[in-house]
């Protein structure tokens, strides 16, 4: 059975000051740029775009991707497939991933490596929670919220069989989570 209740991990007040304090960071950082495309990857993203995107004080434009793992497993198989691409063509733009967690990585690599090619201007990584632990790609986060253990969290966007994503908090999915990550 899922709990009911997640035990809490990150409270709310406590992402919504890191947030904060990484939508300062963005702003300061972008704040000579004309305008700044945030790509928030989907479906994980959706809370922690809307908040860091409705904080920041530079021109923003928001578009999504959505990309999912390959199989069903609750485990990362390491494949990752396109479900949905940009609206936006990125030639010549300020862009910043917006994620909500890395875990192996190979989401993250995966953007990358399909974005850069469109040559952006920039092309930058926000992501809210890293397990350094599960970590299997070098990729480079410009902007991290927190470094989390390994454990499967919800909340927040994030779900556990697309329950919980609602939760204001980061909370932990106890004895289902043991020998599953995300
Ligand atoms: C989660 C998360 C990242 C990815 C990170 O997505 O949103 O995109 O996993 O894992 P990785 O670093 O091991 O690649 P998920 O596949 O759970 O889809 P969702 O965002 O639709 O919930």
């Amino acid at each position: 059975m899922i709990p009911e209740t997640p035990s809490v991990l990150i409270p709310e007040k406590e992402i919504r000051h890191r947030v904060g304090e990484l939508a300062r960071q963005v702003s300061a950082d972008y704040d000579k740029a004309e305008e700044l495309l945030l790509v928030g990857v989907l479906r994980g993203c959706f809370i922690f775009l809307a908040d860091l995107s409705r904080l920041l004080t530079v021109p923003r434009r928001i578009d999504f991707m959505a990309l999912a793992a390959y199989g069903q497993n609750a485990a990362t198989s390491g494949a990752v497939r396109l479900i949905m691409d940009l609206r936006t063509n990125i030639a010549g733009k300020h862009v910043l991933i917006v994620e909500d967690i890395v875990d192996t990585g190979n989401t993250l690599e995966y953007l990358l490596d399909i974005l850069l090619p469109r040559k952006p201007a920039t092309l930058k990584t926000c992501v809210l929670l890293r397990k350094r632990e599960r970590l299997e790609k070098d990729v480079k986060i410009d902007y991290l919220g927190f470094d989390i253990p390994d454990l499967w969290v919800v909340g927040y966007g994030l779900d556990y069989a697309d329950r919980h994503r609602a939760l204001p908090y980061i909370g932990v999915v106890e004895n289902e989570g043991k020998g599953i990550s995300r």
